[in-house]
């Protein structure tokens, strides 16, 4: 059912028009072109998977010898073409119209690139691609496997009292939120609680699936889930620190909102598969006392 609703929605191919909000993005472009800067070496080879306009590989060809730039959709492809050939360094970058999940490069590289990210690992298939992108490149190649950018992510869910009011109309729809951003239509009720992490060189999972209970700091009325994706763009262990990049946080409306008092507990608990739709995402929370 959720799968055949897929091909209606924006899915994994982001249209041309939308690329330009992620350029414009400065917390992205900051924490990428950051990443790549310490990730890549000079002079090596680098694999980016769903390329869209070419910005990482420009990145990333300011300092390796060799780019390959995969992209799946045509019109993305051809824009990534015209606009790297406008960039400095780019002769280095050669970019490929083909599916992430059959690509592989024509010799072993030491950096793959992929930004296939949205909350929840939810809709892009950032998670699926690099299973599979793991599995068939050892078969080719053999080990080490590549470094991966990003190396990590961290997932976490936060129960909310969210405004669902637009002008006098009760509308409890998804949304997302700029996580760098003021949320007045946002009132949390509890700290984030992490529900799942995972490092893209170890065995990846194929769903996420999680029951836990989350004690409520604050009286109100949970009416929301807001879920929240860190990305872990690279670890610099010398600095004991790292480069993340947070995606947009996900408001998921309950079906059931409660009303509750601070100490209450509530169980929460959902299942779904990496890359699914949004709408796959449907928690269950109940009030435990
Ligand atoms: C979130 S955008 C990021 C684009 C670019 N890397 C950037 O950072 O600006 C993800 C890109 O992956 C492409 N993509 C999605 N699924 C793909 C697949 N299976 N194979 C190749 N490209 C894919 C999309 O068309 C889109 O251009």
């Amino acid at each position: 059912m959720i799968a055949s609703h897929e091909h209606l929605e924006l899915g994994q191919f982001i249209p041309f028009i939308y690329h330009h909000n992620m350029l414009v993005d400065p917390a992205r472009m900051n924490a990428f072109r950051d990443a790549i800067d310490f990730a890549v070496p000079f002079g090596s080879r680098v694999l980016e998977l769903g390329g869209g306009t070419g910005v990482l590989s420009f990145f990333s060809a300011q300092r390796a010898a060799k780019v390959w730039c995969v992209e799946r959709n045509p019109e993305l492809a051809e824009a990534a073409r015209r606009l790297l050939a406008m960039n400095p360094g780019t002769e280095r970058v050669e970019v490929t119209q083909a599916d992430a999940f059959d690509y592989l490069p024509p010799e072993p590289v030491d950096v793959v690139i992929c930004e296939m990210l949205h909350v929840g690992m939810l809709r892009e298939k950032q998670v699926p691609v690099l299973a599979s992108f793991k599995r068939r490149y050892l078969e080719k190649f053999g080990a080490p496997l590549p470094r991966f950018v990003p190396e990590a992510f961290i997932q976490a869910v936060q129960p909310v009292c969210q405004s669902f009011d637009f002008g006098g109309y009760h509308a409890p729809v998804p949304s997302l939120q700029d996580p760098s951003a003021p949320q007045p239509r946002t009132r949390e009720l509890a700290q984030p609680v992490l529900f799942q992490t995972a490092c893209y060189d170890e065995a990846l999972p194929d769903d996420c699936t999680w029951q836990g209970e989350i004690i409520l700091a604050c009286d109100g009325q949970l009416n929301a889930l807001r879920f929240i994706t860190k990305n872990v763009l690279a670890i610099i262990e010398a600095e004991q620190r790292s480069i993340d990049w947070f995606s947009q946080y996900l408001i998921l409306p309950l079906a059931e909102p409660l009303s509750v008092l601070a100490g209450d507990r509530v169980s929460v608990a959902f299942s779904y598969t990496m890359g699914d739709p949004i709408a796959a995402l449907t928690p269950s929370v109940k009030l435990i006392s």
